[in-house]
């Protein structure tokens, strides 16, 4: 294979640039603008909440909702072990400590069960992720919210999309963010937002995005918030985007069925999982390679796809494992997916061809040792 195929690329074939060029014509490029409100609105509502606030990053949306819930020094926030630091990284930006629990070993996601056993009297808040598209437990983990009086921030940075039971995920728990980073379902270049169902708690979401501003009263501080704000031409390019979710979601579940459908006679490897009340929308094409029963390890697999010019990603490292986080003690499941996890090219650009050559590509390796 000569050319090389990147693990993600954007694909801007709507109204992206003509939304821009609005801009730029206008000269409303700064976080004003009508674009922005669209975005807020039209995302908000595609996922089933009744209020957004944009933001210039998905870690900015995740910090401003444990800041609006007044998360803070003393209190602790339950995350799942596996998953992309910034989950928790903006828990650490309130100065409150997250707690690492183990996820399922067939969704990869948070347990309900290991997030009931992490309560203590200072837990505030879970961080339920739903990782690579594929939707968490809900149900379970809104009753043991419930139950003991906890928020529940929904991280739905990879799944925009995707259904837990018919409803679209980020439509559930106190406050949802999602992230718009350009390997993203859809993009923004970076950005991110938060959608909640509470008036109040996005109007101070809101405020806090714009350095804790007083709404009436210009340039009057009501506390020390922060410039978390998502430009018009971010929003520009978020509202082209929004246009067309629904093909770009039916493309990520296009590319996992023909990668499944190429893989399924693969013996060493465990391919992507959806349960039956799932809609998964497949952020990133994600297998496991059974260790010890495959002759290549996953490392080395990297390095064979590269040299045939395929792009692909390790799973995240279990977040207990490095120094910012570190914990003692075993995340079974979490090591586990770590290891053995690979990514391969999720781009919506991608060619039925190309994914047939890198599932052959892959079978080679695979098998042929
Ligand atoms: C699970 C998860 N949470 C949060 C983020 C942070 O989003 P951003 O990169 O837009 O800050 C990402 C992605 O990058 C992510 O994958």
């Amino acid at each position: 294979m000569k050319k090389f195929i990147p693990i993600a690329e954007p694909l801007f074939d709507g109204n992206e640039l003509k939304y821009l060029t609005d801009c730029i014509e206008t000269g409303w490029i700064s976080s004003i603008g009508s674009y922005v409100t669209r975005f807020e609105t039209e995302f908000a509502s595609y996922i089933g909440c009744k209020y957004g606030v944009a933001v210039h990053t998905g870690t900015a949306a995740l910090h401003l909702a444990l800041a609006a819930l007044r998360v803070g020094p003393g209190d602790e926030v339950i995350i799942p072990d596996l998953t992309f630091a910034a989950t928790a990284n903006a828990v650490l930006y309130t100065g409150a400590r997250p707690v690492l629990v183990d996820v399922e070993k067939d969704t990869w996601n948070i347990r309900p069960e290991a997030i009931r056993q992490a309560i203590t009297d200072r837990t505030k808040a879970v961080i339920p992720v739903h990782l690579y598209g594929h939707p968490c437990d809900m149900d379970e983990i809104m009753k043991v919210a419930r139950e003991h009086g906890l928020f529940v921030i929904e991280d739905a940075a990879e799944a925009h999309g995707a259904e837990y039971k018919g409803k679209r995920v980020g439509s559930f728990g106190t406050i949802s963010c999602f992230s718009f980073f350009g390997n993203k379902t859809i993009t923004t270049g970076e950005g991110g937002i938060c959608l909640s169902d509470d008036e109040a708690l996005l109007e101070r979401i809101a405020k806090l995005r714009d350095h804790g501003m007083n709404k009436d009263k210009k340039y009057w501080h009501d506390e020390a918030g922060f410039n978390y704000r998502m430009t018009n031409l971010q929003a520009a390019v978020g509202v082209a985007q929004l246009e067309r979710i629904d093909w770009f979601v039916n493309r990520k579940r296009e590319i996992a069925r023909l990668y499944n459908q190429y893989l399924a006679d693969v013996k060493n490897i465990v391919l992507p999982m959806e349960k039956d009340w799932a809609k998964n929308t497949y952020w990133m094409y994600t297998f496991l390679l059974k260790t010890g029963q495959s002759q290549i390890s996953r490392d080395d697999l990297i390095d064979a796809l590269k040299r045939e010019g395929i792009d692909s990603r390790p799973v995240f490292y279990p977040l207990h494992s490095m120094p910012p986080y570190e914990v003692a003690g075993r995340f079974v499941n979490a090591e586990a997916i770590s290891e053995a996890g690979l990514s391969l090219p999720s781009s919506p650009t991608l060619r039925k061809e190309e994914i047939r050559e890198i599932a052959e590509v892959l079978k080679r390796q695979v098998k042929g040792r």
